[in-house]
């Protein structure tokens, strides 16, 4: 072959031979895109050998040019062969590189902080708010500093009744009984301000908090909390009181729970009562119970059926509605339920006390 090329010349086929033996080292060598399009020039371009040869096809004998131009055509595949491969190489590790350049770790921990409850008071009222709300009752409340009108007269308090004392109750004005202002001494005023303001039916639990002057000890705050509940309908019974407590006492004290109630007084209902539970904790048979003391009673809370004056005070008519109100201490129900000893344990704010009811 290359009959028509001087002898001392290689062939233009050798010649390709010789740049595909050299192409894989030198395109080997190239670490970066831009080095490796500088080697296809090399390689491929107009100046490159296999350039050189493509433009002398024209020129050979037509017996060379088959053979010229298949050896042309495989020098260049395998060239591009070579140059393709080596440049997804080079990409491939340039992404990676890329990638491990920017890589952030997403699963980082975040600052996380520690996490309070609420207190176990405000704990207690959602709860007892809840069994009267699944029964129907909405909530209402009502102002914490009060007049006098409401929480003593129109709840059918006479002017004479000790708790209207200056030592009982705490007055913000105290003199004349038409305007004095107090802080309140029990939620039960609130049943006054909602019926002034609704037609019955009426269902409302109060939660809130009351006021008095008595000295710090185990039993006693001088800010506590209360819950009042009231029902004022057309036909509402002492029995219908007594199935109420009753199943508020089941699902707040345990569903073995019995109730009893005791005679008592209170200015606003007639008849009153105090509410007693079972206890739930040694049914009478402990004398040491830490509950009931082995009385197999515990005292809950006050109710009865509404006074018809506090009916008339709000403008209904005793003779077609009647009703019934109910006022429970949510420190003492609380503390009968979680046997704690010491009211003060409340407002303390040990650690160790608030942690016990997460
Ligand atoms: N207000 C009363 C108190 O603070 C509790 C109470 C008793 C509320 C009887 C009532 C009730 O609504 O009917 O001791």
């Amino acid at each position: 072959m290359g009959s028509n090329l001087p002898r001392h010349m290689s062939s233009p086929v050798e010649e390709l031979e010789a740049v595909v033996s050299e192409a894989p080292a030198r395109i080997d060598g190239a670490t970066s895109v831009d080095e490796i399009d500088e080697v296809e020039a090399q390689l491929l371009g107009k100046d490159s050998t296999l350039g050189r040869v493509r433009r002398s096809m024209g020129s050979l004998d037509p017996e060379d040019r088959p053979v010229v131009g298949a050896a042309l055509q495989k020098a260049t595949a395998e060239i591009n062969d070579l140059l393709a491969s080596k440049r997804a190489g080079i990409e491939a590790a340039a992404e990676k590189a890329r990638l491990e350049a920017e890589w952030i770790d997403v699963t980082l921990e975040s600052v996380s902080l520690p996490q309070g409850s609420l207190h176990l008071i405000q704990q207690t009222i959602d709860e007892v708010v809840d069994i009267f709300v699944g029964l129907g009752y909405q909530v209402a409340a009502g102002p914490e500093a009060e007049l006098a009108y409401y929480n003593f007269d129109a709840l059918n308090t006479p002017a004479t009744h000790p708790s209207r004392l200056e030592s009982d109750t705490m007055y913000l004005d105290f003199g004349d009984p038409a305007d004095e202002v107090l802080l309140r001494a029990h939620t039960s005023p609130v049943q006054v301000r909602w019926m002034e303001n609704h037609e019955p039916p009426v269902y409302i639990v109060v939660p809130g908090k009351a006021y008095r002057t008595d000295t710090i000890d185990a039993t006693h705050l001088p800010v506590f909390h209360q819950i009042e509940g009231l029902a004022v309908d057309d036909d509402i019974q002492f029995s219908d009181l007594k199935g109420t407590l009753l199943q508020f006492a089941r699902e707040y004290f345990g569903p073995e729970t019995t109730v009893r109630l005791r005679p008592h007084f209170f200015p606003f209902t007639e008849p009153s009562a105090e509410l007693d539970i079972s206890c739930f904790n040694c049914d009478g048979n402990d004398l040491d119970c830490r509950v009931c003391s082995g009385a197999g009673w515990v005292e809950l809370l006050g109710c009865g059926m509404v006074d018809p004056n506090v009916l008339e005070a709000v403008g209904y008519d005793p003779g077609s509605v009647s009703g019934f109100a109910f006022g429970m201490g949510v420190e003492r129900i609380a503390q009968v339920r979680h046997g704690i000893s010491d009211m003060r344990t409340y407002i303390d704010n040990d650690i160790r006390f608030l942690r016990q009811f997460p």
